[in-house]
């Protein structure tokens, strides 16, 4: 089996005397490895802030899966600048994809940056800085190989709440021809299930109650070497984790998540419903083009096969139009498709030419404005059926797992006679994943991590407003 990298001790973490200010872009891979980068740097001495003018060290953790998240970093930068100049102490750094692509480019091009690494690298941080700090500008992108990849083990003193994401496999080893994350974060690696279970089961000890696992093809975990399981097994295990309340995962490809996977959702309660799975294109032609390795009608089966499962499941997507050489008959395909599926939520994007993809080779021949006019086309569509989605929802009990005080409550505390009562709204999410906000129950506290029911009342553009059922009555399992 692999050996981990081992987190830093807690007990030797030394009293914080640096600041550091990770900016994140992109997905929730990124935001994992966000606090694998917070992870490491503890043993350094240094604590988070929010507010990059009083760090020792800003880093961005950035994306390059399209063009404009890339041309945001270079933004970013300059906007950074001043900062620099005022304190040369500062240390200025790019991680992530767009610092795996250009590497030592990028240090090229912005003369006033110190520090680039790769996405395999995060555990070098440490002697990375060290060598910056004796005023050496570093570029270290080297890749693990597939057998040499080491996951740096997740350590649950730096989550912040209930909530955690856990990487179970890196890479992607599909090559759907738009998309640049095979080659920037290589081929897929499983993480051994020993390790996945071994940090649920510390996350869990250290009052997580919701866990994420995330991969970039999750369907497809174990298939890259002999780890004991596959992904239905790996869930199974997870599952019977004590005191975990909901499991999540992301994100399912249409073309491996077979019926045993969809069978989860009837078997396995602690499975949150929700299910990301991305179609990309309602049509056959464009999804060909894409290599996606589906019809639109096996991905329709998919969708039924999930909703028998647990007809309750809130469904995600992502979209892509504008692919090269797509038609508007292509489009209205995927209208209709959009319109079949009924998802809750949807992710749409124009399409990008993407550096060493296959697709970068076709002409990038359907018109920007035009782009824009399906786009919006489409985000109207979906927005009709997501107001539908979350209408059905209106006057019905939902479980809710408190996630914190609502966000523009954070710091308005409420105060009684000086004596500080908490926050005036609490935030929390459905199975479903939609966010709910209501106020603290009369007479029973209420804490990060506990599952409370709530009775919705308003059902608003991006979330819901309700109240905790029957004067606090709600279950609260929020100990385990
Ligand atoms: N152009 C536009 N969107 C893209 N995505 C991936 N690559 C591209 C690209 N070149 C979208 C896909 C993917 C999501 C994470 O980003 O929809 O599922
Ligand atoms: Fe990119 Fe396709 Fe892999 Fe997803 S499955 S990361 S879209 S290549």
């Amino acid at each position: 089996m692999d050996a981990a990298i081992q987190p830093g001790d807690d007990a030797r973490d030394p009293v914080p005397t640096r600041r550091v200010h990770v900016i994140t872009y992109g997905c929730q891979m990124n935001v994992h490895d966000t606090r694998r980068i917070v992870q490491v740097l503890r043993p350094l001495g240094f604590q988070e802030t929010p507010d990059p003018a009083l760090a020792d060290l800003v880093l961005l953790n950035t994306c390059s899966v399209r063009e404009k998240p890339e041309r945001k970093v270079l933004s970013t930068l300059a906007r950074l600048k001043p900062l620099k100049e005022a304190r040369p102490g500062l240390v200025l750094g790019v991680c992530g994809c767009v610092g795996q692509q250009h590497g030592e480019a990028l240090l090229e091009r912005v003369p006033y940056l110190d520090l680039v690494f790769g996405t395999d690298n995060i555990a070098d941080l440490p002697s990375l800085l060290a060598s910056v700090e004796h005023g050496g500008r570093t570029s270290h992108t080297r890749r693990m190989t597939h057998d040499d990849y080491r996951f740096l083990e997740a350590d649950p003193a730096v989550e912040a709440g209930p909530t955690a994401f856990l990487t179970i496999t890196k890479g992607c080893d599909r090559a759907c021809s738009y998309c640049i994350v095979p080659y920037v974060r290589g081929r897929e690696v499983s993480k051994p299930p020993e390790q996945v279970l071994d940090e649920v089961r510390r996350f869990v000890a250290s009052g997580v109650r919701e866990v994420t696992l995330l991969g970039q093809n999750v369907n497809s975990y174990g298939r890259d070497r002999p780890v004991g399981c596959g992904f239905v097994g790996l869930l199974e295990r997870v599952a019977a984790t004590p005191g975990l309340l909901r499991l999540r995962f992301v994100t399912s490809h249409p073309a491996d998540a077979d019926a045993r996977m969809m069978e989860c959702f009837a078997r396995l309660p602690v499975l949150a419903s929700h299910l990301h799975l991305p179609l990309q294109s309602g049509s056959d032609r464009v999804l060909a083009r894409m290599r996606r390795g589906y019809t639109i009608s096996e991905y329709l089966q998919k969708v039924e096969m999930a909703r028998a499962a647990r007809p309750d499941i809130a469904l995600s997507t992502d979209i892509i139009v504008g692919f090269p050489g797509e038609t508007s008959e292509d489009f209205q395909a995927t209208l209709k498709a959009v319109e079949a599926a009924q998802f809750d939520t949807m992710f749409s994007f124009k399409y990008s030419p993407r550096p060493h993809t296959a697709a970068a080779r076709l002409p990038n021949d359907v018109p920007e404005a035009e782009k824009a006019a399906r786009l919006r086309d489409l985000q109207a569509l979906q927005d009709e059926i997501t107001a539908a989605r979350m209408l059905r929802l209106l006057g019905r009990d939902e479980e809710v797992l408190v996630e914190g005080p609502s966000r523009n409550d954070a710091t308005r505390e409420r105060t009684s006679g000086g004596r500080l009562e908490g926050p005036v709204q609490w935030m929390g999410r459905t199975s479903t994943n939609y966010l709910v906000h209501f106020p603290p129950p009369e007479g029973r506290p209420v804490s990060p991590g506990d599952l409370v029911v709530v009775h919705i009342e308003e059902v608003l553009a991006h979330c819901l407003r309700g109240t905790v059922r029957g004067n606090g009555e709600g279950r609260t399992r929020g100990s385990g």
